[in-house]
């Protein structure tokens, strides 16, 4: 199972009800890798990568604040596998412009930022650097909110593409792990966003909380308590939905706010203290964690290197689909055990490959083909390289 979040900000609420319980419920479950992806937040945050920088420790903290466990979860951080890099570069020959185009999240997202024609080419080919997330850690499970289907879409086409180009099964398709909580709104009921500073954060105040609770709309239309009110788009209504457990009574207090007679005040002050008492904890523990920084990026980089030699292995795998292991010549990676056999299939390649093998051969100082010391001394370099 594979997840990812931008370090463009800290995590709040709307991250908690639609992925963050679910990771933690079923880290036991399944094998799971938690991606931070710096450089996916780079696609639009290019200007502030010193931002991008900071907030990879803030989120990495609110992981850990809300229950992952590095133990059994692999936290990685997206910069510090150079092997998803190179997947999403071979990748992006997989797929064309007009379909990076036409991916409806994409889409709508480039109208949000603004972007028009203007796109950081970044950033119209995020899709793609998924494709190498998910696949480069083979997760069969990607757990998503609706709007994030088409990307699980693309994937699989980009996963089917290779797998004709090879002939063979090459990486696994994954499919959507669909989160059954509708999306949390932010306080103004417009998206939950970090940039948009309608979202309350994990790591929130009590006093942020109250005045975000305070602020939060329900509805206009609700002027005197006994006026009847709107449950439906009512962003309290929405939280205690997500985080009030006695749900029986959340639906009494419906109608009653239906029928009229009830009022905001009240209301809003039922959901301070449930969200105050979910946030206390997760506050406390972070900022514990908070103290001591350097254990933290310490999670961090182990589960990166890990991350890196489960990754090298699928780039293998789809190097050699392009013909790209050892430099390239794939047939010595397989046939020559020996020098000699090295020898003999360089003189069938021709001059031109062959001063290239000679030239690579003699430049790794461990090459297993080549004890020569030095490219001078390298019983191959017989003819002088062209180029
Ligand atoms: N796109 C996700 C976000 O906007 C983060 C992410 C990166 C991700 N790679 C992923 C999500 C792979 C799911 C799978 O936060």
């Amino acid at each position: 199972m594979l997840t990812g979040d931008r370090p463009t900000g800290p995590l709040h609420l709307g991250h908690y009800a639609g992925s963050l319980q679910t990771r933690v419920a079923l880290q036991n479950v399944h094998q799971q890798t938690i991606l931070i992806a710096d450089l996916q937040a780079l696609t639009d945050h290019s200007g502030r990568p010193r931002d991008v920088r900071r907030n990879v420790l803030e989120v990495a903290l609110d992981y850990l604040a809300v229950g992952i466990d590095p133990s059994v979860t692999t936290i990685a951080l997206q910069s510090a596998i150079p092997e998803v890099a190179e997947l999403t570069l071979l990748y992006l020959n997989l797929i064309t412009l007009a379909r990076l185009e036409r991916n409806p999240t994409v889409h709508s997202e480039i109208e949000l930022r603004g972007f028009a024609r203007d796109i950081p080419a970044g950033f119209l080919a995020y899709p793609v650097s998924q494709v190498a997330d998910i696949t480069g850690f083979r997760a069969t499970l990607v757990p998503v909110g609706e709007d994030r289907l088409p990307m699980i879409e693309q994937t699989n086409e980009i996963v089917r593409r290779l797998a004709s180009l090879a002939g063979h099964a090459v990486v696994p398709e994954c499919r959507a792990l669909l989160s059954t909580t509708p999306r949390l709104p932010g306080v103004d009921g417009r998206k939950a966003s970090k940039s948009l500073g309608n979202a309350i954060a994990l790591s929130a105040s009590p006093d942020e909380i109250r005045d975000s609770v305070r602020a939060m709309f329900t509805d206009s239309a609700h002027m005197r308590v006994s006026d009847p009110g709107r449950v439906e788009g009512n962003v309290v209504f929405a939280y205690l939905d997500a985080f009030d457990s006695r749900h029986e009574e959340v639906e009494n207090l419906k109608q009653q706010y239906r029928n009229g007679g009830l009022g905001d005040v009240a209301l809003k002050r039922r959901l301070d203290e449930v969200l105050q008492t979910l946030l206390e904890p997760i506050r406390t523990r972070r900022a514990l964690l908070a103290r001591d920084p350097g254990a933290v990026l310490g999670i961090i980089r182990s589960g990166s290197e890990r991350a890196c030699s489960g990754a090298a292995s699928v780039l293998s795998d789809v190097r050699e689909v392009f013909f790209l292991n050892d430099h390239g010549c794939p047939m010595l990676e397989h046939q020559a055990s020996s020098a000699e056999t090295t020898a003999v299939l360089c003189q069938r390649l021709g001059p031109l490959l062959r001063c290239r093998l000679n030239d690579t051969l003699c430049t790794i100082p461990s090459c297993h083909r080549c004890t020569a010391p030095s490219r001078e001394t390298c019983s191959f370099s017989t003819s002088a390289p062209t180029q």
